[in-house]
């Protein structure tokens, strides 16, 4: 009896899931599970505890789908991530997987994992008490799949699995804390530059395999950005206007190639029934910085919001608001350590339908596109 009762149920649950697949929601639409740091957390961050949130105004004010609200995006607008899901048709954004009110059906649209002051290394962030380092994100993208399991079997998940695309933006903050030196780096000395782009490397590689054992197919990673440039490290390093601090850059460069190879590495492993596709965020988003008024800009130094010198608190209190632009479009940088929509909407075009200099070896609609 009980057998059969555990079947019904999970027929009834296949059931249900078939009516949702096919007269609810597009099924055979954009589907994408999200993984990184404050350049794509969509919320996640709003349910711990942590010192890194983005759950007030100015956050949010030109993000139309929560009429100006901010909705824990460390940006004014919309991430790069969720530029690209609109562009392929999605309907709605990958919802935070910590937020209460996910039901498990938004699976099928995908869930975002990302999460604020989070690295590829665990330490990475600590100041900044709550965060889910990549290693948790995976992990709980674990627990969404026995969820699909459940509701779907084996085959059906697997499938489903197959045409979603993971993306993951991350690194940002790792390279951050090893380059401030008033941040101890796992207690000891710091390593080498070169065995820290290493560790960063493999430990993301771990994290790559893993979800490509859980049935991921199709990858976005994205290279770290020119952090050299933005208005935090341009300030803490006292750099004079329109400068980018070499040094942090270099080790950027050095981490990124290595990342590449990495990942053709892992194409030439797992391909083609699995593709990795290396997003070079680098090269993009220093072209805008040095020709910002070709691209419409009108600031490329300092954040639209919280003034140019640290501690650099974009926020809108009672009668105390930190400084706020008045064209959010003009700016390249919208916080000291994030870019406004505007170029956010530029990075996300060129990773779209760049060619294999920003995204290789396929484009990410290409990557969409992508059938083995
Ligand atoms: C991952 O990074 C840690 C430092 O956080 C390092 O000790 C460890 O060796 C790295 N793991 C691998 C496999 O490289
Ligand atoms: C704002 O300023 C007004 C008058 O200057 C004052 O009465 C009020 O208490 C202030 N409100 C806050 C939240 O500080």
């Amino acid at each position: 009896m009980e057998v059969i009762g555990t079947i019904s149920q999970s027929i009834s649950l296949r059931t249900i899931f078939i009516v949702l697949c096919l007269e609810v929601l597009p099924c055979l639409g954009f589907t994408s599970f999200v993984f990184g740091d404050s350049l794509v957390d969509a919320g996640n961050n709003d349910y711990i505890f942590t010192l890194s949130k983005a759950d007030s105004p100015p956050y949010g004010i030109d993000f139309k789908a929560s009429g100006g609200r901010p909705t824990g995006r460390f940006t004014n607008g919309r991430t790069i991530s969720d530029i690209i899901g609109q562009e392929l048709g999605a309907k709605s954004f990958p919802p935070p997987y910590l937020a209460p009110n996910t039901q498990p059906s938004s699976i099928l649209r995908g869930i975002n994992y990302a999460s604020g002051a989070s690295g590829i290394l665990d330490e990475t962030g600590f100041l900044f008490i709550g965060r889910v380092p990549l290693r948790e994100q995976v992990h709980n993208f674990e627990q969404s799949k026995s969820y699909m399991v459940n509701v779907m079997g084996e085959t059906s998940t697997r499938q489903f699995l197959k045409k979603a695309i993971f993306s993951l933006t991350i690194g940002s903050n790792d390279v951050l804390n090893y380059v401030q030196p008033s941040i101890p780096f796992f207690g000891h000395d710091k390593v080498s530059p070169n065995m820290f782009q290493d560790f960063m490397v493999s430990n993301l590689t771990i994290q790559l395999k893993r979800l490509h054992e859980l049935g991921a197919r199709k990858f976005i990673v994205v290279g770290v950005g020119p952090l050299g440039c933005i208005p935090f490290i341009r300030a803490i390093n006292l750099l004079p206007g329109g400068h980018c601090f070499g040094e942090v850059n270099d080790l950027i460069q050095g981490y990124n190639k290595k990342l590449n190879g990495v990942l053709d590495q892992l194409n030439q492993e797992l391909g083609p029934e699995a593709i990795f596709v290396y997003a070079n965020s680098y090269d993009i988003f220093m072209k805008i910085i040095v020709n910002y008024h070709q691209y419409g800009f009108e600031d490329a130094n300092g954040p639209c919001c919280g003034g140019y010198f640290p501690p650099f608190v974009c926020f809108k209190g009672g009668n105390t608001s930190s400084a706020l632009c008045d064209d959010r479009s003009k700016y390249v940088f919208w916080d000291a350590y994030h870019p406004t929509e505007a170029a956010n909407v530029i990075i996300a075009k060129r990773l779209l339908d760049g060619d294999e200099s920003i995204s290789s070896p396929i484009n990410i609609r290409q990557l969409y596109n992508y059938n083995s």
